[in-house]
């Protein structure tokens, strides 16, 4: 059997997920596609075979030939369309974030809850990379002790102009608060950003890098050095710190060369190399659950959860303080996650 995906936003990352729900995946095509710039939305669709392009989201979703809706559009036309998937009954996979406030967050619990099912499933894709899975396996079988601390490094080699401040919580460091609340299976419970000297290669106002604190109900402490101005690479670094000994990332995922008295491998140029096979096998994984009749992956909860705290972290940053992150109930549906 065949998965018909619609996909709403085909820019950079719409159109690399076109690309392996086209060519790389199995049980699955792209049927339709749309985006605000038609003839953004066009061009990807000639390179599909029979594609249809709508002339938005809406009729995207309301599509008879959709069987499931990817968005991939900016963040705050999220929650419109993750609402409108729930409301047509259609399993929906939505970049992240689920949704950039947390009442619209809030919105889409709600109508998940009372459609009583889950059809919400948001892309942090880190939880799918083979050594943040090899990471958790340590940590979760005991073998090291108790985890006590978390140290982790998030360097962009360099952002574009219309980046911010608020962007390196809100587009960088959300991933790492998603990998703290599934690697310690907890949720935050205060944040703190600290802002050490700053970059001469920032522009001006501009707070980079950011030292973030995230604390976790268990007394665990996760620190994040969020840069975005590294230069050299996208270095995406993480260490775990246990009672009995610690765990961390590989330094390359490639070979490692020794000449001439060195030492060196590769560092990613950017997301996609560092986590291309993370995407494939979230978006497989997504597939076969779609297919099977249910979902799986990072729950409308965890991007509650993930914008919620980043939310607080925006507080943490004017304030200076330790600004504690305040949840609502969560509902029953959430208690079992299947990611
Ligand atoms: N998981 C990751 O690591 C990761 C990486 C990159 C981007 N993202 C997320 O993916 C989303 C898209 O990011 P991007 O970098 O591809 O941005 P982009 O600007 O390259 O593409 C967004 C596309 O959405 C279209 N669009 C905007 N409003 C629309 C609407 N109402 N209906 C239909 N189309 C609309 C735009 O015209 C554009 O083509 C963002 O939410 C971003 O945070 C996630």
């Amino acid at each position: 059997m065949t998965l018909n995906v619609g996909v709403i936003g085909t820019g950079m990352i719409g159109q690399d997920h076109v690309r392996r729900l086209s060519r790389v995946l199995s049980g699955v095509r792209v049927a339709a596609v749309t985006d605000v710039d038609p003839d953004r939305a066009r061009g990807v669709a000639e390179g599909l075979p029979d594609a249809r392009v709508h002339a938005n989201g809406q009729d995207l979703i309301d599509d008879p030939g959709v069987d499931a809706v990817v968005v991939t559009s900016w963040g705050p036309t999220h929650e419109e369309y993750v609402l409108a998937a729930i409301a047509a009954g259609k399993q929906v996979f939505c970049e992240k974030p689920l949704a950039t406030t947390r009442d619209a967050c809030d919105r889409i619990l709600d109508a998940e809850v009372a459609a009583g099912r889950r059809l919400v499933s948001v892309g942090f894709m880190r939880r799918y990379d083979e050594q943040y899975r090899a990471m958790k396996a340590v940590v979760t079988g005991g073998e090291i002790g108790d985890p006590l601390l978390m140290h982790a490094a998030h360097r962009n080699p360099s952002v574009p102009d219309f980046f911010t401040s608020e962007m390196i919580i809100n587009d960088s460091t959300v991933h790492d608060i998603d990998v703290a609340r599934w690697m310690f299976d907890d949720e935050i419970a205060a944040v703190r950003v600290l802002t050490p000297r700053v970059s001469s290669k920032a522009r001006e106002g501009f707070n980079d890098p950011l030292l973030v604190l995230l604390e976790m109900h268990s007394g665990v402490l996760v620190d994040v050095e969020a840069s975005v101005n590294a230069g050299f690479a996208y270095d995406i670094r993480g260490e775990v710190v246990c009672e009995d000994g610690t765990v961390e990332l590989s330094e390359s995922a490639g070979v490692v060369t020794k000449r001439a008295g060195t030492h060196s491998g590769r560092v990613p140029a950017d997301w996609r190399e560092r986590f291309v096979r993370a995407f494939d096998t979230e978006f497989q994984a997504w597939i076969d659950a779609v297919t099977a009749g249910g979902t799986t992956g990072p729950s409308a909860w965890d991007g509650y959860a993930a914008t919620v705290a980043c939310e607080t972290g925006l507080i943490a940053l004017r304030s200076g303080d330790r600004e504690p992150v305040l949840l609502r109930e969560r509902p029953a549906l959430y208690d079992k996650d299947s990611s």
